[in-house]
Parts: C-alpha cells; sequence; structure tokens
C-alpha cells in the first residue's frame, strides 16, 4: 500500500449534507447469446493452483510465493493494478444519532481521500448494535451498495449522496439521488437483523469511489491520478484486441476494491469495532469487488461473494452465461484493457477464477448462488469454490467436499442447498460449515434476509 497520511477528525457534527442495476443493453454488447446448456459447455483445463509454470509442486512453504504469482496474474491480467502514489485519507463523523428504537447507533463519516490533484468525499453510513463498546467491540460487514446509502434503510437521518448516479425516473433527477429513493434497497440490507445478530455494518455507494459508467468513471477517484490513461472503450464484441497504452492499469473494480480498503482504514480505527472481524461482502459486480478486495487486503477476516458470477466467482473457461467477451465489451470500464485478450480465448489465461478464490486461503470465504441466476453461473462458482479447496487443504484448512452439484432441480420451495454439511442436499439446517462455504438460494439474483442470515452463521462457525 503506498504511503499515506491518515488524518483523524472525530466528532465534527457538521452536517453536510435505485434504482435497480440490471444488465446495461450496451449496443455494443448487443447480438450476444448465452450458452445455458450444460452440455455445450467446453472442454476446459483449469491451470493448476499448485503447480509452479517450471512443473514442481508447491508445499505449504512456498505457499506465500506461490500466492504472490498468482495475485499478480489476476492483478495483471484481469483487474489491473490501482494506487495513488501519495494521497491523505480524511475522516470525521458527520453525524450520529439512533436507529431502530435505540437498538442501533448510526454513525456517518465524511471520508476524503485526497492529493495534489483534487479530493474525493466518500459517505461511510455504519450502524453498530446499541451495546457495541470498546469493550465488546462488534463483528462488522463491510459492502459496498448500488444506490445511495439512504437506499439501504428507511432512516431519514441518512445523508443523500451528492455525487453522479444512473438515471431512474422515480427516484434520482438529472443523475443526482432524491429522497424517493430512501429505503428503496432496504430488501437487500436487513439491518434490524444485522445488528440483532451482534453485527456491525458498514456501506457507502460505490459511485462516490468511482461513478459506475464509461463517460463518467473519471470523475471520481480515478481523476486524482493524472497519469492514468484508462482505455474505456467503447468496444464492439468482436473487436480484436490490441496492446493498449496501459494494458494493466486497474479498471472500476480495482478502484472499488481500493475504496474499500481505506474505508477499512477508517473503520480499525473505531475501537467499537472488532479490528479483526471485519467481513468484506458484496453482491453482483460488487461481489466481483469484495473477492478482489479481500484478495489484495489480508486485513479482511472473512470475504463473502454473492451472485458474483464472471469476473467474480465463476469459471470464466466455462463461458456459461456471461463471457468474458460480454462482460469487456458490455462493461468496458471494469477490468484492465489486457482482460480483454481472453475473449472467446478463456483458456489462454494463466488463471481462472479458482485462483482469484485461492488467494483469500486460509482466510474463510463464503460463494453464494441464487437458483435463477443462470447468468453468473452458480455451477461455475460453485466448481470454482471447490477447486480453491487445494490450497485451504495444504494450509491446513478444511475446503467444501468433493460432491457434485445437485443441480437445481434439487431445491424444493423454501429448500436450499449447502455443498457441506448438507446431507441430502435440500436441509434447512445449517450445516457445520468448512473454512469455504457455499449456498444456492432458489431465486433471484439478489442478496436477501435469508443469504445474510447464513452469512452471519458462516461467521460465528469461523470465530467459535
Ligand atoms: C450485469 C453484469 C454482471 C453483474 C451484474 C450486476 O448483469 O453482466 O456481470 O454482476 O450486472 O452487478 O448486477
Amino acid at each position: 500500500m503506498s504511503a499515506h497520511r491518515f488524518a483523524w477528525g472525530i466528532a465534527c457534527l457538521t452536517l453536510v449534507s435505485s434504482f435497480v442495476v440490471a444488465a446495461p443493453t450496451s449496443v455494443m454488447a448487443q447480438g450476444f447469446k448465452a450458452n445455458y446448456d450444460e452440455a455445450a459447455v467446453p472442454q476446459y483445463t483449469l491451470p493448476p493452483l499448485l503447480e509452479t509454470v517450471e512443473g514442481n509442486t508447491v508445499d505449504a512453504a512456498h505457499w506465500p510465493a506461490r500466492r504472490e504469482v498468482l495475485l499478480n496474474l489476476c492483478r495483471d491480467q484481469i483487474y489491473g493494478a490501482w494506487d495513488l502514489p501519495d494521497f491523505q485519507l480524511n475522516a470525521e463523523i458527520v453525524e450520529q444519532g439512533e436507529f431502530l428504537d435505540g437498538k442501533a447507533k448510526r454513525i456517518q463519516w465524511k471520508v476524503t481521500i485526497s492529493n495534489e490533484h483534487g479530493s474525493q468525499a466518500i459517505d461511510l453510513l455504519v450502524y453498530l448494535p446499541a451495546n457495541a463498546s470498546s469493550d465488546q467491540p462488534v463483528p462488522l460487514f463491510l459492502g459496498l451498495n448500488f444506490a445511495g446509502n439512504h437506499c439501504v434503510a428507511n432512516d431519514p437521518a441518512i445523508r443523500l449522496p451528492t455525487t453522479w448516479m444512473r438515471a431512474d425516473k422515480d427516484t434520482v433527477i438529472e443523475n443526482r439521488a432524491t429522497d424517493k429513493g430512501r429505503g428503496i434497497q432496504d430488501r437487500r440490507w436487513p439491518v434490524d437483523e444485522i445488528v440483532a445478530g451482534g453485527f456491525g455494518l458498514a456501506t457507502a455507494y460505490y459511485g462516490d469511489i468511482a461513478p459506475d459508467d464509461p463517460k463518467h468513471y473519471m470523475e471520481g477517484l480515478p481523476r486524482l491520478n493524472p497519469k492514468l490513461k484508462k482505455n474505456l472503450g467503447p468496444f464492439a464484441l468482436d473487436d480484436a484486441y490490441t496492446e493498449t497504452e496501459q494494458p494493466t492499469t486497474g479498471g472500476a473494480i480495482a478502484v472499488w476494491s481500493w475504496g474499500l480498503s481505506r474505508l477499512l482504514d477508517v473503520l480499525q480505527k473505531d475501537s467499537r469495532i472488532a479490528a479483526n472481524k471485519v467481513i468484506v461482502v458484496g453482491h453482483s459486480r460488487l461481489g466481483k469487488t469484495a473477492l478482489w478486495a479481500g484478495a489484495t487486503d489480508t486485513r479482511f477476516a472473512i470475504t463473502i461473494s454473492n451472485n458474483s458470477g464472471c469476473g467474480g466467482a465463476a469459471i470464466s473457461r466455462r463461458a456459461f452465461g456471461e463471457t468474458v467477451q460480454r462482460i469487456n465489451s458490455a462493461f468496458p470500464h471494469w477490468f484492465c484493457d489486457q482482460y480483454r485478450k481472453y475473449n472467446k480465448a478463456e483458456d489462454q489465461c494463466p488463471v481462472d477464477q479458482h485462483s482469484l478464490l485461492a488467494l483469500i486461503a486460509p482466510r474463510p470465504l463464503y460463494v453464494t448462488s441464487a437458483s435463477e441466476d443462470l447468468w453468473a453461473d452458480p455451477h461455475g462458482e460453485f466448481l470454482a469454490s471447490q477447486e480453491a479447496g487445494v490450497v485451504y487443504q495444504l494450509l491446513n484448512q478444511t475446503a467444501l467436499p468433493d460432491s457434485k452439484f445437485y443441480g437445481f432441480e434439487n431445491l424444493g420451495d423454501g429448500k436450499v442447498m449447502y455443498a457441506n454439511g448438507w446431507g441430502d442436499g435440500q436441509t434447512e439446517s445449517v450445516p457445520k460449515f468448512a473454512r469455504v462455504g457455499y449456498h444456492i438460494r432458489k431465486g433471484p439474483h439478489d442478496i436477501l434476509s435469508w443469504d445474510w442470515q447464513r452469512f452471519m452463521q458462516f461467521a460465528r462457525q469461523q470465530w467459535e
């Protein structure tokens, strides 16, 4: 991490002041037809995790060096490198109060990252159980949100974001948030259940770090890095990759993940939060982001990826649902330019997404899928989680069992499949999780209270 100064301003109580993110049908990505037929998945061989290019098998003592190799490959071939050479991080509490009839404390931080080129403010919203104290610090989930902090809960005190936001006719006017968005994504953030479970929750709007749009992306943190020449497309599906000026410069996922690490810097200074029990969590594109944050910042105690799919937990070589080619053309600002080399050539990539998951070992990892979320390839998410197990085992940790994917047909009403301790695969009782956890929830692409309940159970078991 680059050297930076941490200026700490507490209790400055000056009040400064959805959409649903659907798959954008970028013109450039039109004409793409996803494969949803398991029989049409190509034959593939995954790059080995524990075998070096020289053909040596890696033992536990050599895992740190091997991990470095895989981390560099994931960075240079997929997400890209992103850092600010010199910056100052300033955090001040701008509002605090109570929520849920006093069951939760609300703390709102203004986190500012600045350097000689400008500054970027990120609103960080934190809820802690009322009894959280430095004597009883609480574990905490940290995850970015899609639609602004005010969408997370029906809490009128939450500050509205002031940064660019994707248009939404009901809640966003002229690309700026309005009060109408308050609480519209609360199904995704069961604050009451989280604090009742003894956990804190911290969240920030991902657009406060960098707007999720190729045209507006440079208005966020990236503008503080004047050397940045990110090629933001547009790319057509069949565009051939040609070497760009900065092929390994990080895209938005790398920037959002870096932002999560800066938020962790702030949270770790609050003695009411257990600094060694911060769980990074994310849904969908923000699940991809959580995984990269968990891989690059080992201070995250547990990493949870929900429905993260292509470029997240799903094996790219399967090309099931969303593919590398489709994601690179629809979201040209997410990955490094070099990732486009693997458009329709996934098997040429020296790593696959199981390599990313293995970077989290030996720390706990929980990957989740939803049965109707075929675009994110649940089977591919399961397989990658299973494959990463060799590294967990090498490091004396438990992995997912070598069982087959039960498939969606086994999911009965209200039933769920876990990949370990599941008996017939249809039990509602919580299994004894391994160090790697997996579940598939019946239903659509989303993150719901049911998922959060399992996240808490998973975390508790890890810390028993
Ligand atoms: C699109 C995109 C996915 C992404 C998802 C989301 O569907 O293709 O890669 O995960 O949006 O973030 O909701």
